[in-house]
């Protein structure tokens, strides 16, 4: 029996296919401005999972679905079953207009770590899991990280499939429209450990060229919505002084925001969705409905954040006279990640040759939610400019396939092999 070690292995990634498959799948959903949209169990949704199923079975992995729609490619080890395994995952989903690289870089290079071992004609010691999590990006349902969530028990199951979709869709209805709720129950799946390669989204390692990033913690985030009741009335007639306006407070609400997170050390706010009812050039909005995303590595600071809010809401009703409700989306708190997975990732980094810091993660993934449930570390590479959720997004292939690298020695290492045959 030997194990594999980083460095001195003898798994390659198979490098051409990876990028090969990141290009294919990048290219589901395109549309002819470059940007692609795959909302979570939209149509281009399924033509992405139908891919990725079949480059699973390619591999002759062990294809499970569980009733969120949840993917698994499994490389059984010694035995068969999945006790004691360690998962490469992330999500096939995107947002509205996106890169090609958030999440399908993941999946795909875990993907390429089953390959691995297929073409090197080894057996794990322990079970490989590749996995595609449903609603990553909670564009479409949330909250995001649904899939995720549910594996790790955070959600119930008729919870997830009761949301409904920005589009007025059903999350169950839409599951079984593209054939994707299996029956997998998500404990026969449940990992010990997991890793996460992903692009960093954010400036930090593109700005001083480092080329992995060791995620340590990953920020908190607060989704909310909120709806603003004011009065219709005509926009050339009504004094300013009798106006109930719903587009001015929910103006005020986003300057304050900004402010808010101009004041503070690390709390980021955005509102990235509005709109205004009856939405006319010539009628004082009756309602407004616009969305807060606020994220803070620092729980306290985030709680302080949202409490301001809360009072600036309360006031600005009194002096506006229109009616405020909030929802609350989706609410995470901070995450540290395993400290050992963590020191395996910089080793790996390090015995390549390959330049690493330790890094917080700006944005949310999965790996948050199975850090509930087991040890789990990120990787991060690169990204060109920090843009993401744009199709701009990039990485270069040489910067990709360094990921892809340390991904490998990490996970090697994890479930050595047994020099039989597969
Ligand atoms: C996911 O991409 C998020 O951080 O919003
Ligand atoms: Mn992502
Ligand atoms: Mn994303």
């Amino acid at each position: 029996m030997s194990v594999g070690t980083p460095g001195n292995t003898r798994l390659e990634i198979d490098e051409t296919l990876l990028l090969k498959q990141i290009e294919l799948l990048g290219k589901v959903g395109i549309d002819p401005s470059g940007g692609r949209t795959r909302l979570a169990l939209s149509e281009q949704d399924k033509m992405a999972r139908d891919l990725l199923q079949q480059w699973m079975k390619e591999l002759a992995l062990d294809v499970k679905i569980d009733p969120l729609g949840n993917i698994f490619g499994i490389l059984y080890g010694e035995g068969d079953s999945c006790a004691n395994a360690l998962m490469i995952g992330s999500h096939i989903d995107t947002v509205i207009n996106a890169g090609p690289l958030d999440g399908v870089y993941g999946v795909l290079s875990g993907l390429a770590v089953a390959r691995a071992f297929r073409e090197a004609g080894m057996r794990p010691i322990r079970p490989l899991i590749v996995a595609a999590f449903t609603n990553e990006e909670g564009v479409r349902f949330q909250p995001d990280m649904m899939g995720s969530l549910f594996f790790t028990g955070g959600i119930f199951l008729d919870d997830a499939l009761a949301a409904k979709g920005s589009d007025g869709v059903l999350l169950g209805d839409a599951l079984r429209r593209i054939g994707y709720a299996g029956g997998t129950d998500p404990s026969l799946v449940l990992p010990a450990e997991y890793l996460e390669l992903h692009v960093e989204q954010g400036p930090v390692l593109d700005s001083i060229k480092i080329d992995i990033g060791v995620v340590e913690h990953l920020q908190g985030i607060s989704w909310k919505q909120i709806e603003i009741s004011g009065t219709a009335n005509h926009a050339g007639t009504t004094p300013v002084s009798m106006r109930h306006d719903a587009g001015y407070a929910a103006a005020k609400i986003i300057v304050f925001l900004r402010e808010l997170a101009c004041a503070s050390e690390n709390t980021r706010t955005t509102v990235g969705s509005l709109r205004f009812l009856p939405d006319a050039i010539n009628v004082i909005p009756s309602k407004a409905v616009f969305t807060v995303d606020m994220r803070d590595p620092d729980e306290g600071r985030l709680v302080d954040g949202e409490e301001k809010l809360l009072a600036f809401l309360r006031e600005l009703q009194m002096e506006e006279g229109v009616g405020i409700s909030v929802e609350t989306l989706a609410r995470f708190k901070p995450v540290r990640f395993d400290s050992e997975l963590a020191a395996a990732v910089e080793d790996a980094a390090r015995i390549r040759g390959f330049s690493s810091m330790r890094i917080v993660s700006g944005a949310g993934h999965d790996a948050q939610m199975l850090a509930r449930v087991c040890k789990a570390a990120m990787i991060f590479v690169p990204s060109q400019d920090g843009i993401s959720h744009n199709p701009a997004e990039h990485t270069t292939d040489e910067q990709l396939l360094r990921g892809a690298r340390v991904l490998l020695d990490v996970a090697s290492e994890r479930l050595g092999h047994t020099g039989s045959s597969l």
